[in-house]
């Protein structure tokens, strides 16, 4: 039999595997395909049952005798990290953490596994900044240090092996584009590096069930820079962001196997040390209620993850001179905008197609939830007519393209959280009234776009 060749080209886009080298990639990618090496373990593979794997049936069972183990996780003591995460940190899992410089990865990191408690070794294992600059930030936060294992490092198998010698059970490995891996050519950071790093990473973590957070540096376009394969080996994969250049960050999860990737979690930047803290109230970030209520204003309750979110939503209507007039959305689908202003001009005889449209929902926040339609209509014809809906009034609902008003799931959360939050109106559709609410709370049923528009005559 011919030998093999171990020599084989991959793309760097999407992960798939080539026998010889191409222009373009079947993903649709150009100049993406690079020459891969398998290392020397790996490569000459010959068939399991040749070199002696027998007994595999024992090993196959009927799912309903395998009895679910709770899985043990542990806190990260930032409840918004854990949030994202699914309630914490599952031992043996591999986490990848990306975003953009200085979006706060290392602080993050570093302060997780100073908090993250004295029952669990930690181990912080980085490639990017020396020992003194790790320091110099844990001084900084004020980060209780003493538990904490330190190594500057880029070789994986030498860190491999200072894993077991410190028995660590939680690593941080900051980034995995300075790792190499001494049987892999290329440099650090190559397609050929980055999938062997991340294998033997990952695989230690499995067999000896380490915690890993393995940080990733991103593309201009918010991806993972290199390999697909890479997100596809991890078991979470994380986006840290900053919120509209302010000092709030953003964690969402891209894919997460052991909770939901709906989830946001939001952190404030401590302005005087840079400490990350969890945001316990996130609808006061998004809320100024100091200013008056102006017209083109109205509250919206988004639903996110498993919480409610009160956000302003902003819209200016002005008469256009052009033959196309302008419509922008920020925040909200642009598609989505010109189908509700479509629904308007039919179901509430509003002559808005000769009109310039800008939304916004405040705070530099993004929402693909449709119950955002009602209060974005509600915000347009507010800026239309020109009168202000008062502040202590919000909506929800999606609207339909025959102008009813559909039922969102969590109505009954969002009023309780509006109504704790001091908001005494909620426009809602019919179907999400709760038999009981707080006597606080007037709550206007609506089953059409005009009857929710009829409910704010009550609010001028
Ligand atoms: P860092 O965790 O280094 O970002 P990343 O690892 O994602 O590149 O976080 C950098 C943030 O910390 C950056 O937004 C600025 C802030 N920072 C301070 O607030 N004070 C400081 O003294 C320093 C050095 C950074
Ligand atoms: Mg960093």
């Amino acid at each position: 039999m011919a030998k093999k060749s171990s020599k084989h080209f991959i793309c760097s886009e999407c992960g798939t595997n080539h026998s010889k080298w191409a222009g373009q990639c079947d993903c649709g990618q150009w100049n993406t395909i690079v020459e891969f090496k398998e290392s020397a373990s790996r490569a000459g593979a010959v068939s399991a049952i040749a070199r002696g794997y027998s007994g595999a049936r024992e090993s196959v069972q009927k799912l309903s005798d395998i009895k679910p183990e709770e899985s043990p996780r542990f806190s990260t003591k930032n409840p918004e990290f854990d949030r994202v995460l699914g309630g914490g940190i599952v031992p043996g899992s591999v986490i990848l953490l990306a975003g953009t410089p200085g979006a706060g990865k290392s602080t993050l990191t570093t302060q997780v596994l100073c908090e993250v408690g004295d029952n669990i070794e930690c181990f912080l294992v980085s490639a990017e900044e020396s020992a003194n600059q790790i320091s110099r930030r844990a001084e900084r936060l004020a980060l209780k240090t003493d538990k904490l294992n330190v190594a500057i490092e880029t070789d994986v198998l030498a860190i491999l092996t200072m894993i077991q010698e410190v028995k660590a059970k939680f690593v941080v490995i900051d980034s995995l584009q300075a790792m190499h891996h001494p049987d892999v050519q290329g440099a650090p950071g190559g397609v050929g590096q980055l999938r062997e790093c991340m294998q033997v990473l990952t695989q230690h973590a499995k067999q000896n069930d380490v915690a890993m957070i393995i940080i990733c540096h991103t593309t201009k376009d918010g991806s993972v820079a290199g390999p697909r394969v890479v997100e596809h080996i991890g078991d979470v994969m994380l986006m840290i962001e900053v919120v509209a250049a302010s000092r709030f960050r953003e964690i969402r999860a891209a894919k997460n196997r052991f909770g939901s990737t709906s989830e946001l979690g939001l952190l404030a930047m401590m302005p005087d040390n840079g400490y990350l803290k969890a945001v316990t109230n996130p609808s006061a970030i998004f809320l100024d209620r100091s200013r008056d209520a102006k017209p083109g204003s109205m509250v919206a309750s988004l639903w996110e993850g498993s919480r409610s979110l009160l956000v302003e939503i902003q819209a200016l209507v002005i008469d256009s001179h052009q033959g196309n007039p302008r419509r922008l959305a920020v925040g909200i689908d642009q598609n989505r905008l010109n189908m509700l202003v479509a629904v308007l001009v039919r179901h509430a005889d509003l002559a808005m197609y000769d009109q310039e449209l800008y939304v916004n929902l405040v705070g530099g926040l993004r929402s693909t939830d449709p119950s955002t339609d009602l209060p974005v209509v509600l915000a347009m014809v507010s800026s239309f007519i020109n009168r202000a809906i008062p502040q202590d009034w919000v909506a929800f609902g999606e609207l339909g393209l025959s102008g009813d008003v559909r039922s969102v799931p969590s109505g009954l959360e969002r009023i309780k959280q509006a109504s704790q939050q001091g908001f005494s109106h909620c426009i809602c559709p019919k179907g999400n009234v709760p038999k009981n609410v707080s006597s606080s709370m007037k709550v206007y049923p609506v089953e059409t776009l005009s009857e929710a528009i009829a409910c704010l005559e009550q609010a001028y």
